[in-house]
């Protein structure tokens, strides 16, 4: 029992340091800055701080926002105000200390220079110790001046969070000019190794679906062409077309989403298959960078974002997801006496018996339905988990690959059965 204590232990530790503060209650009680806290919370930045330890966030008062928030698209203002957000721990103590050191100017890295959207040192600020003990903030491009100054410290959480007030937002070159992308959705997906997904999403119209969302908020977990030719991917050319599209529908959700707002979810998310209560939900977990997508039968690493721009995420994900609604949990395995280990099957994606709407699927064998489990020294050609799908890319050879983490990746979990029984016994 020792182990399980240490495991709630670690899960508990986990949580707490994901909670570490919360800027949007450490804004609420001024006044001035009610229009850049409003704007942390419509970019999702706010998640992202939230996410983040050591972080010093450089916040301007309502006045000298009002431009930046009035004049442009909410992707151009997260741009902006990302470059407000310094990945190191700044207090007023820290900037003044500047003028008495060597240097007079150090650079720091902000939120902007994770997006994967800045070039060059755009997503870099430079702190100087002007004339007169005060303390400039400007773009570390090139030719950027300190528009910006350090003005208060407005609170300190040392050494997790500070936040400073100074005068004005930070401007990199271009970052007001570069409008929103226009995004072709299944060319991005293509391009990014994701074709058979693309060409479900159109063939089946659930691209419509999305497009109809992409304005108002959209995120994609994109499974790549690899996951669709694991072992225990659905066999697609088995499904109905309702079930295919719930399959898709569920791997999107009808909100901007970045990886911070995946971070700090609390519970079940609905996704755009989302029926009813606790219909078609996933949970998330994160430990560190690493994000995964838990259905109830399977689970997913988010592995790349292909497009973070609000109010649109693409992400690719590991894993094709396996809503409950349409394939069964696997049994949970039964506890077995020390000595005599359980071997559950390998991927078991039984098929729950269908209602009777779904008669197409219902009339065929249910076992069928679904890719068989990989047996474990199957030879790498000519598996029933190989016989290509209409819709899969069959175009590389990836496939010899995917067997291998997916026959690793079955050892280890039986590895876990066993050494989990051991331990409870
Ligand atoms: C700073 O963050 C760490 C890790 O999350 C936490 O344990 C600690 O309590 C925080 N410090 C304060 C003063 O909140
Ligand atoms: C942060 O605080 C705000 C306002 O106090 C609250 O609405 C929000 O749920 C909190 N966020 C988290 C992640 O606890
Ligand atoms: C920012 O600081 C770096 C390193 O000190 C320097 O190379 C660069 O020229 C500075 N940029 C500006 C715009 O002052
Ligand atoms: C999007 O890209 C696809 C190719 O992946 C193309 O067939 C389609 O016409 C494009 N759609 C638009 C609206 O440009």
């Amino acid at each position: 029992m020792g182990v399980l204590h240490l495991l709630f232990f670690t899960l508990s530790i986990t949580t707490i340091s994901t909670k570490a503060h919360n800027i949007t209650q450490i804004l609420s009680p001024f006044p001035d800055y009610t229009t850049f806290n409003n704007l942390l919370t419509q970019t999702k930045l706010a998640d992202e701080i939230n996410s983040r330890q050591t972080i010093t966030v450089l916040v301007v008062n309502n006045a000298a926002i009002s431009d930046l928030a009035s004049k442009h698209p909410l992707s151009v203002i997260k741009n902006a105000l990302s470059l407000l957000v310094l990945l190191d721990y700044f207090d007023g103590a820290k900037l003044h200390q500047l003028s008495g050191g060597a240097s007079t100017s150090t650079t720091t890295t902000t939120l902007y220079q994770t997006t994967g959207t800045a070039e060059g040192n755009l997503g870099f600020v430079n702190i100087t110790d002007l004339k007169g003990g005060k303390v400039g903030f400007g773009s570390a491009a090139p030719g950027s001046a300190s528009n910006s100054a350090y003005k208060k410290e407005v609170k300190k959480i040392p050494y997790n969070i500070s936040v400073l007030e100074v005068t004005e937002p930070i401007i990199a070159p271009g970052i007001l000019s570069t409008s929103a992308p226009e995004v072709n959705i299944t060319a991005r997906l293509e391009k990014a190794g994701c074709k058979t997904f693309a060409a479900l999403i159109s063939s089946t119209g659930v691209v419509i679906v999305y497009q109809a969302s992409a304005d108002k908020g959209l995120t994609v977990f994109a499974p790549s062409d690899e996951a669709f030719r694991a072992p225990n991917a659905p066999d697609l050319s088995k499904l109905t077309n309702a079930e295919l599209v719930s399959i898709l529908q569920y791997h999107a959700l009808a909100s901007y989403s970045p990886i911070g707002t995946l971070k700090t979810a609390k519970g079940p998310i609905s996704t755009m298959a989302t029926n009813g209560a606790g219909k078609f939900d996933l949970t998330v977990t994160s430990a560190g960078d690493e994000v995964t997508l838990k259905t109830g039968v399977d689970s997913s690493r988010i592995a790349s974002t292909l497009i973070d721009s609000t109010p649109l995420c693409i992400f690719t994900v590991d894993s094709v997801l396996l809503p409950p609604e349409l394939f069964e949990k696997a049994p949970a395995p039964a506890p077995a006496p020390a000595g005599e280990p359980a071997i559950s099957p390998l991927p078991s994606h039984a098929p729950v018996v269908s209602a009777p709407s779904k008669a197409p699927v219902s009339a065929k064998a249910p076992a069928s339905v679904f890719s068989p489990p990989a047996p474990p020294l199957e030879s790498p050609v000519g598996g029933p988990a190989e016989e290509p799908s209409e819709a899969a890319d069959t175009a590389d050879s990836a496939a010899g690959e995917v067997k291998f983490p997916a026959l690793v990746k079955a050892v280890l979990s039986v590895s876990a059965t066993v050494i989990i029984s051991v331990f409870l016994s």
